[in-house]
């Protein structure tokens, strides 16, 4: 066996072992678990224009968006992503997603993914649930390094990265193949002791 004198910034199986919390916002609105019962949510926001250009999300079913769902609960198990819907507090329906990615928690980081349906749009609600997730996947996973990463062509995901205080540390060529072609993406980030 291989052993690195380097610790893992998060150890293994911390992650699984809590339980995905309800999280806050000032404006009202929470971040909760994705339940099966949102998968409504899901296929409107895959046949929303925005959603499925800059977010490449294809969900073509009822059942492949229940499928899904469950599979964000399995991938929190196995330490790879942390999604939550936002919604309206005490059951109301998901408006959208928010959450991490590509969780490395040897390395202390995970990449940030967001949308919301129009009828959650213009309110500021994206940059205050990147904030709390931030400071969620700092005080409570443990993560250093947090990354947001937009095509540069969408001003709107670049306005949230500023707003929430994601550092803009470069433009990456040609990042990311959409239904376009291909896409320069800002690479943003906020590092451990930024907020
Ligand atoms: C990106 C998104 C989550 C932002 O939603 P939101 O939190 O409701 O955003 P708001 O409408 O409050 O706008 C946030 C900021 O961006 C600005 N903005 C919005 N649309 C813009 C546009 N087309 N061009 C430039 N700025 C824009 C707003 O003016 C606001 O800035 P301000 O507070 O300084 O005025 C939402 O538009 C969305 O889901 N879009 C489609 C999918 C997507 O882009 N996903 C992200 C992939 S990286």
């Amino acid at each position: 066996m291989i052993t690195s004198p380097i610790p893992p910034v998060v150890p293994a199986g911390q992650m699984a072992k809590m339980e995905q919390p309800v999280l806050a916002l000032p404006s009202g609105l929470e971040l909760r678990p994705w339940r099966v019962s949102d998968a409504d949510a899901l296929v409107a926001a895959a046949h929303e224009p925005g959603i499925r250009q800059w977010n490449r999300l294809f969900v073509t079913s009822q059942a492949e968006a229940r499928e899904r769902i469950e599979r964000m609960h399995a991938r929190w198990q196995n330490e790879q992503s942390a999604l939550w819907a936002i919604a309206q507090p005490d059951g109301g329906q998901a408006v959208g997603l928010i959450g991490w990615g590509d969780i490395d928690l040897q390395g202390g980081s995970a990449e940030i993914l967001y949308w919301l349906l129009p009828a959650g749009r213009g309110h500021g609600a994206m940059a205050e649930a990147t904030q709390r997730v931030s400071r969620w996947a700092f005080d409570d996973l443990g993560l250093h390094r947090l990354r947001l990463c937009h095509a540069v062509a969408n001003s709107a995901s670049c306005r949230v990265a500023e707003k929430a205080g994601f550092s803009l540390e470069g433009t990456m060529r040609s990042a990311l193949l959409h239904e376009d072609g291909w896409h320069d993406e800002h690479l943003h980030a906020l590092v451990r002791g930024d907020i």
